[in-house]
């Protein structure tokens, strides 16, 4: 049995997508992805504590519009993993906000993933992390992910998950307009403009985890389908694009299915510099932050 009250802190990251290509439907009604993700110095906080005897999850959190019941992407996944245990465990998270919600950083799905890891832990199950990634795919699909963090190619649905390693770092600077954009309206925009689908490049498949990736090779190559597709009903989208890449960034795109722009800078005086500037417009939020180097871990509280 586990020792009572004990409790772990665990930093979940935001992700950005490098590279994000949308292919075709599948039968499931969802979309082949082919995705370089990567971590980023934003980073919400969980502190995750068990106790024995009686079965549940108590979910606190910082925000206090954000649904804490079964709703929440950290109940879901606590559930889920506790339903493969045949223990009657209580656990209690306090979550900390700091990634924005609909903002294409991955923050609910991080946080989801930084629960199982941190109960993998707190439960001494020994668990490999691609166990935790096969069992959190339905959970959402970008979720399998952060289990191999900070860098990987996202394949298939969001479950094909190959860690990659990308040498050197970049500081980046995140800018979200104010508002969120709703994913499944933004897979809709996406087939409404488009007449058919784009294969991979060759470029793009030449990206691959025995290829020694650095970030040289993969800035020229950057590119999100969900920015053409989302750019006519947000044009601020294309203006925050243009002012990063004016305040200096290597390059700047949307990530995910947005609303979160970012810039890639190549180091952090200019990418403070470049929040600085950005930051100045009303309604957005900025933040300058390294590209991420470790895995997600727990430490003990
Ligand atoms: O899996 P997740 O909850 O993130 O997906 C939200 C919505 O995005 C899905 O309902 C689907 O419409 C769309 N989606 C998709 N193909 C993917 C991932 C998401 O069509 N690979």
């Amino acid at each position: 049995m586990p020792a009572p009250h004990r409790e772990v802190r665990v930093l979940a990251p935001a992700k950005i997508n490098l590279i994000l290509r949308v292919l075709d439907r599948r039968p499931d009604g969802y979309h082949n992805l082919w995705s370089l993700m990567q971590t980023v110095g934003l980073e919400d906080e969980l502190r995750v504590r068990i106790r024995s005897g009686t079965a549940g999850v108590r979910l606190t959190c910082s925000l206090p519009d954000l649904p804490t019941d079964g709703r929440n992407l950290v109940v879901k996944a606590a559930s889920l993993l506790l339903s493969h245990v045949a223990r009657a465990i209580d656990v209690e998270i306090e979550l900390t906000k700091r990634i924005p919600l609909g903002g294409g950083l991955g923050g609910g799905s991080s946080d989801a993933a930084a629960t199982m890891i941190a109960l993998n832990g707190l439960l001494d199950l020994g668990w490999p992390l691609s166990k935790l990634a096969d069992m959190s795919a339905g959970l959402g699909s970008d979720v399998p992910f952060f289990f191999s963090a900070p860098t990987a190619i996202v394949a298939g649905r969001g479950g094909d998950v190959t860690p990659v390693s990308l040498a050197g770092g970049r500081w980046i600077v995140l800018v979200h307009p104010g508002f969120p954009s709703e994913t499944k309206q933004a897979y809709q925009a996406l087939s409404a403009r488009r007449a058919g689908v784009r294969p991979l490049s060759p470029a793009h498949e030449r990206i691959g985890p025995g290829t020694g990736l650095s970030w040289d090779d993969v800035i020229p190559h950057m590119e999100n389908d969900f920015e053409p597709a989302l750019a006519p009903a947000y044009p601020i989208l294309t203006e925050l694009t243009k002012e990063l890449l004016h305040a200096g960034a290597e390059a700047a795109m949307l990530s995910g299915s947005g609303a979160t722009v970012f810039g890639v800078f190549r180091d952090e005086p200019s990418a403070r510099e470049g929040c600085r500037t950005l930051g100045r417009r009303p309604g957005c939020f900025s933040a300058a932050v390294p590209s991420g180097r470790r895995p997600i871990e727990c430490e003990d509280v």
